[in-house]
């Protein structure tokens, strides 16, 4: 239970205070502007205005943000800015950053940007600076992954470790997940890296399948040390490293623990000198640069990581400081505001045009989804707007054979992010570099058929038979968002996950809810390990409702029980 009372309805913790946010004026003004705007088409915009991309593009770090082609005005701007600055989303920034214990309903700080400020920086939370023990935690994985990148890391046979397979599930395993796949380039390919989450058996044992107990190092990564479906996974691979190495004496040097809960870890049977810690104020989806990056450390070195970590830190001092009207996160979150409360938008894709970032949009769900699916408020009133949306996507050019015809021509409005680097892996070989030009082609292409359509008329210019026109068509007004930088580094891909993390953040404010707490995973996780023994012991589960009752005993039957 929170030893902070939780916000009253009014109250100042409860940020928006007494009126609701779709009673604001300012929520009303937008309303008004919306009415106005229908009809405004991306053709006429660009049109009326010469400057509006040199207006609407914003460079931040590496980063070449355009946002010319978002169905928006200034004045649309001008009122979304308003909306943030009445709702104190620049205040609750700012408590956050100050260590402030924004998540209330498990009252906690929120301070994942303590994990890459710099080495000598001051953050504090009740009134102690974190950054010491965050720099000694990055000391001690560093020289672990330089020990396992040196191949002096022996397992219990004396042979050097080669095969790391990381054990965790949703932010502890969708993070360094993403990023060891974006990062790959910059990583030893003599390590064999694996990522095991789902407590499907397949997952392991596909991972385990040509694997040397001597050589393998599993990295059990979970911030609780309780979650289900890492503890049996991982109490199953500890079984099989036993078993084939004949000493429990292995455990020490074939297993590392990534946890806040030393308690457990050391239950387990890891040798707490190989834990890494961190803090209960990293929420599970925002630590991945916590040491839950442990095994992304090992393949890319810590030298790299730390470059990574000074890319979150470069938008994170750009969130802090940039006024409204020019700060991304910010903009890209009042833009799905505007999208989503004002314009219909149920999902938000997002679209890499990199086969790097493959796992980006699995991961922004859990970022997005886990923190905005929320309906109600931060004083416990229920929302009456919409809050978090659908987010969604692959890397560019798969989707365009897949999904793109509903963007393109289907009744529903989908906004994008299109992220696209201007230099291919620095790994590529010469003969598929050519290949990138053709790659970035489709990505401006598809902002531009997306923005600008294709008229009737245009379409029976080119001589198409009348009956066909419509088909032809493309309306256009499909908003993106591109997102350009040099190369895929990691201290752009640093700068694009804080980019994402913070715009999230502005959402949440926004809507007055708690970004932080994620209740809406508790109650299946209940319910399985309620359900559970009805599947293996036929037990009677009281309560359980006739749907679910039937499965059961089907599945039973099916199973031959
Ligand atoms: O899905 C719920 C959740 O608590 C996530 O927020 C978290 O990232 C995941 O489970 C894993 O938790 P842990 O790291 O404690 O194993």
């Amino acid at each position: 239970m929170p030893t902070t009372p939780l916000p009253r309805p009014g109250d100042a913790g409860a940020q928006h205070g007494a009126v609701a946010l779709d009673r604001r004026d300012e929520w009303t003004a937008l309303a008004g502007h919306r009415e106005r705007f229908a009809g405004t088409s991306l053709r006429e915009l660009f049109d009326a205005d010469p400057e509006r991309v040199r207006r609407h593009t914003l460079h931040v770090g590496d980063l070449h943000v355009d946002l010319s082609k978002n169905l928006v005005t200034e004045e649309t701007l001008r009122l979304l800015t308003d909306l943030a600055r009445a709702t104190g989303v620049a205040e609750l920034r700012d408590a956050m950053l100050g260590g402030g214990r924004i998540n209330l309903t498990e009252d906690r700080a929120v301070l994942h940007t303590a994990l890459r400020a710099p080495r000598g920086a001051v953050v504090e939370t009740d009134g102690k600076n974190v950054v010491p023990e965050v720099q000694e935690v990055l000391d001690r994985m560093s020289a672990f992954a330089e020990k396992v990148r040196a191949r002096q890391w022996l397992g219990h046979t004396g042979q050097p470790v080669t095969r790391i397979v990381n054990i965790g599930i949703g932010g502890s395993d969708l993070g360094p997940a993403m990023a060891y796949e974006a990062l790959r380039p910059y990583s030893d390919r003599g390590l064999e890296v694996r990522f095991v989450s789902n407590v499907d058996g397949s997952d392991l044992h596909e991972a385990l399948a040509d694997a040397d107990p001597a050589t393998t190092l599993f990295v059990i990564s979970s911030k609780t040390f309780t979650t289900i479906e890492t503890i049996t996974n991982a109490t199953v691979a500890r079984s099989w490293l036993v078993d084939a190495l004949g000493s429990e004496k292995a455990i020490a040097r074939h297993f590392a623990a990534v946890s806040t809960n030393a308690e457990e870890v050391a239950r387990f049977g890891i040798d707490t000198d190989n834990m890494f810690g961190f803090w209960d104020w990293v929420g599970g989806r925002y630590s991945y640069d916590s040491a839950i990056g442990l095994t992304l450390m090992v393949a890319i070195g810590p030298e790299r990581f730390r470059e990574m970590l000074a890319g979150f830190h470069l938008m994170d001092t750009h969130f802090a400081t940039a006024p409204i009207e020019r700060n991304l996160p910010f903009l890209l979150g009042l833009l799905g505001v505007w999208y989503g409360n004002f314009m219909g938008a149920e999902s938000h894709a997002v679209l890499p045009y990199s086969q790097h970032l493959a796992r980006f949009p699995d991961y922004l769900q859990q970022l997005d989804m886990e923190s905005n699916g929320k309906s109600v408020q931060r004083d416990g009133r229920p929302v009456s707007w919409q809050t978090g949306p659908v987010v969604w996507g692959t890397p560019g050019t798969n989707g365009q054979h897949a999904y793109f015809q509903l963007l393109h021509q289907g009744t529903r409005f989908v906004p994008a992010d299109l992220i696209g680097f201007a230099n291919p892996a620095p790994d590529l070989p010469e003969a598929l570099v050519p290949q990138h030009d053709l790659l970035m082609a489709n990505m401006f292409a598809q902002g531009q058929a997306l923005a600008f359509g294709r008229t009737a008329e245009e379409v029976a210019a080119e001589g198409v038979a009348a009956e066909l026109v419509p088909h032809r068509t493309f309306p256009g007004n499909r908003p993106t968002t591109t997102i350009l930088a040099d190369r895929l580094s990691p201290s752009v891909l640093g700068q694009l996950v804080a980019l994402y993390e913070h715009k999230v953040f502005v959402q949440g404010a926004v809507w007055n809810i708690n970004s932080f707490d994620q209740w809406g995973v508790q109650l299946g996780k209940v319910l399985a390990e309620r359900v559970e023994p009805a599947l293996t012991e036929g037990a009677d589960v009281p309560g359980l409702d006739a749907s679910t009752a039937s499965l059961v005993s089907s599945y039973r039957a099916l199973r031959g029980r």
